[in-house]
């Protein structure tokens, strides 16, 4: 009797590093004085000079690993600047420019935008509040999309026109969870790792049946922003207090590399939301 050639579902590839590109914004005027996440406590304090050093340290994590790290410049003023993932969506060489929903984020989108149109890039202007790759999250051949809290469901169409991939829209449902890269890390073509109460029981349905062998996070992963991670597809860097997604990504095969960034916790963001993929 033969056995059919098809690939194993139940074994999915790990293992396979490619490498990345990512851009980054050094803290240098961090700072959390307005709140537009329930992370954010402008009475609270903060060290900017233990924000620099904890994204310093994640720099050298990615070089270490073989990566490419650009920087674009800070801007003072814009404190919540350092957060890279919400400045841009880029595929292909397409870069589809960023519309903050709040005010206090406004003036990060243009800089972005120059960054990008500067390297030579091809730039597609915003039609709608989206925040880049803080919602917008590419596996494999399909790009997943969030909504509920900052980019607008309408934003999806765009993002599809722009980059024709499949766009699937999951809503988000809590808001310690705001961002679709607070909730869900995309660890390879195949496999995410996600938070099921983060997101409206139609998505967590569509996410069962698009990631059959996703890890499911706990809600002390979740609670330490674990879930915002960065995968090379061997490699997985998230925060070292998430101590449950760690062990089981380890259970998985994946390499994990723990970073510290309880500092720019403070301003609702982690490794993930320091980094912006750039695939030209
Ligand atoms: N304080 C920032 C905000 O609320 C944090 C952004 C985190 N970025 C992310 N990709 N999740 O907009």
């Amino acid at each position: 009797m033969s056995v059919p050639a098809a690939r194993s579902t139940a074994t999915p590839s790990v293992g396979v590093m490619t490498q990345r590109r990512y851009l980054m914004c050094r803290p240098t005027y961090f700072a959390v004085d307005y709140r537009i996440n329930p992370w954010m406590d402008p009475t609270a304090p903060y060290d900017t000079e233990l924000a620099i050093a904890q994204w310093t340290r994640l720099r050298q994590v990615y070089r270490d690993l073989g990566h490419t790290v650009d920087e674009i410049e800070p801007v003072p003023g814009l404190p919540d600047m350092v957060f890279a993932a919400n400045g841009a969506t880029v595929l292909d060489g397409d870069v589809l420019a960023v519309q903050f929903r709040d005010p206090e984020r406004a003036d990060e989108a243009p800089a972005y935008r120059s960054w990008f149109e500067r390297a030579g890039f091809r730039v597609h202007e915003a039609k709608h509040t989206n925040e880049g790759e803080g919602d917008l999250l590419l596996a494999g051949d399909v790009m997943l999309a969030g909504y509920g809290f900052r980019t607008v469901h309408a934003a999806h169409t765009q993002v599809q026109e722009v980059f024709g991939r499949p766009t699937v829209s999951l809503q988000l449902v809590d808001p310690a969870y705001y961002h679709l890269d607070t909730a869900l890390c995309v660890l390879d073509a195949e496999t995410v790792a996600y938070l099921p109460e983060a997101f409206s029981p139609g998505s967590r349905a569509v996410l069962r049946r698009l990631f059959p062998n996703a890890v499911l996070a706990t809600p002390a992963d979740a609670a330490v922003l674990g879930l915002n991670a960065v995968s090379d597809g061997e490699h997985v860097v998230l925060p070292v207090q998430a101590t449950d997604l760690t062990a089981a990504l380890e259970a998985r095969g994946y390499t994990t590399v723990g970073v510290d960034m309880s500092e720019l916790r403070k301003a609702g963001g982690g490794p993930k939301c320091c980094t912006l993929e750039v695939r030209p």
